[in-house]
């Protein structure tokens, strides 16, 4: 390892102004060296996220991350990018922090559970629309539902996505109605009564039938009736909690009305985002053979009337390295052509297979391909209490985790 002064050096002592513990490292990958710097950047307890991102989505990152870039590398005059925008949140970050984005994702529940955050109704708007749909208890469901739900929860749930289906065929949906989708669809399935399903797997993992026949008879269990219109208001209120003080809810919405947000393919994104205009893009790509996010949101997509075979087909998975790069590789040229010059690019890397391939240097290697100039790696370590559940068997104990974050710039 060789230390040298860095090209970057003054513009990295702004970001690391104020943290302490940080490590610096340099790294040589094919002649050129790049610094790698330690510790714990972004997840001391006293910078808790908004209550606002709690929404579970498969891999979703810490709303923490997008804040740290955000507020290191923008200004309230900037545009912030997420290629991959998963539940939104470096979109809602962007907007609580008074900076305008645009987030794509091929998956359309991304687009169901971002926008409604970043144009929210008010509370009691929500929750006189709320009391105000009607429930069918003739309503039977197209598929067999019973092994999640009772069968008076299925009529609920059958009432609000035929209200949200006429809503938004007779093209009156609305923000309020939004926020209706969003919170139902996040509430479908989880492992608490705060859910409309039996005891199931996280949230953000729908568990497939026969998986639910199957834990039910493990845990000897059948579901019950859940007040949906009840956990709908209680979920909005703790969604709510940071948001109601004056100010806030008016700062994220008249952000959010310069925001966009919408289902695209990020190999297209100069088709939909100007050249030259993104400040900053934080995000994370789909990792390697981890994460099925269309069989996990089948229930969602169910919910929401999409055709769960049509986003598999579009959301980019591989198990190859190979493609995978190339695949990245690809969106690193869009993120030129719509990145400003001297915008910058925050690439989380998953940590695959344990460790055995050192994903960061071969993006490394394809952001400098790309054009970009690699400003250094951030590795942000956190200790955290790890809650496996193994068919309702809680079992918490410390664990390590650590995300890897290139930072890159067009010069
Ligand atoms: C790791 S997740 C992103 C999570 C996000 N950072 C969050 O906090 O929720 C990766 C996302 O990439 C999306 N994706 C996969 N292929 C894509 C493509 N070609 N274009 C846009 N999004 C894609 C997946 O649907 C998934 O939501």
């Amino acid at each position: 390892m060789k230390s040298e002064i860095h090209e970057f050096g003054k513009m990295i002592d702004g970001i690391l102004s104020g943290l302490d513990g940080i490590t610096a490292e340099d790294v040589d990958i094919e002649g050129k060296s790049i610094r790698y710097y330690r510790g714990s950047f972004w997840t001391q307890k006293q910078r808790q996220g908004n209550s606002l991102h709690e929404i579970s989505y498969r891999a979703c990152f810490k709303p923490q991350l997008p804040d740290f870039f955000i507020r290191k590398l923008t200004d309230k005059n900037s545009t912030v990018f997420d290629p991959f925008n998963g539940r939104g949140t470096t979109v809602v970050q962007s907007a609580i922090l008074g900076r305008k984005s645009v987030g794509i994702d091929v998956n359309p529940i991304s687009e169901v559970l971002t926008l409604p955050r970043i144009d929210i109704p008010k509370i009691d708007e929500i929750f006189e629309r709320l009391d105000s749909i009607s429930v069918d208890k003739q309503e039977t469901a197209d598929i067999d539902l019973g092994m999640f739900f009772h069968e008076k929860t299925i009529s609920e749930i059958l009432s609000l996505k035929n209200y949200l289906v006429e809503r938004y065929e007779s093209r009156k949906e609305d923000n309020i109605d939004k926020w209706i989708r969003m919170v139902s669809t996040s509430r479908l399935t989880g492992h608490s009564s705060g859910f409309f399903s039996v005891y199931s797997l996280p949230p953000n993992q729908a568990a497939s039938k026969e998986d639910q026949l199957r834990i039910n008879e493990k845990l000897k269990q059948k579901p019950e009736y859940r007040d949906t219109k009840k956990i709908i208001k209680k979920k909005t209120n703790s969604l709510l909690r940071d948001v109601n003080q004056p100010g806030i809810r008016a700062r994220i919405n008249s952000t959010g009305l310069h925001s966009k947000v919408t289902t695209f393919d990020c190999t297209k994104a100069s088709l939909l985002v100007n050249p030259e205009t993104i400040d900053l893009t934080v995000t994370s790509p789909p990792f390697l053979d981890v994460v099925q996010y269309a069989k996990d949101n089948w229930l969602r997509c169910w919910f929401n009337g999409i055709d769960v075979d049509k986003v598999e087909k579009n959301i980019f998975t591989t198990s190859n390295v190979e493609s995978w790069l190339k695949f990245i590789e690809t969106v690193f040229k869009e993120l030129y052509i719509i990145t400003k010059k001297g915008g910058h690019v925050a690439f989380e890397v998953g940590e695959v297979r344990k460790g055995r391939i050192n994903l960061d240097e071969y993006i490394l290697k394809k952001g400098i391909v790309t054009g970009f100039e690699v400003v250094c790696v951030f590795i942000n370590d956190h200790i955290f209490t790890k809650t496996s559940n193994i068919w309702g068997v809680k079992n918490s104990k410390l664990g390590t985790n650590s995300n890897r974050i290139i930072l890159m710039r067009k010069a």
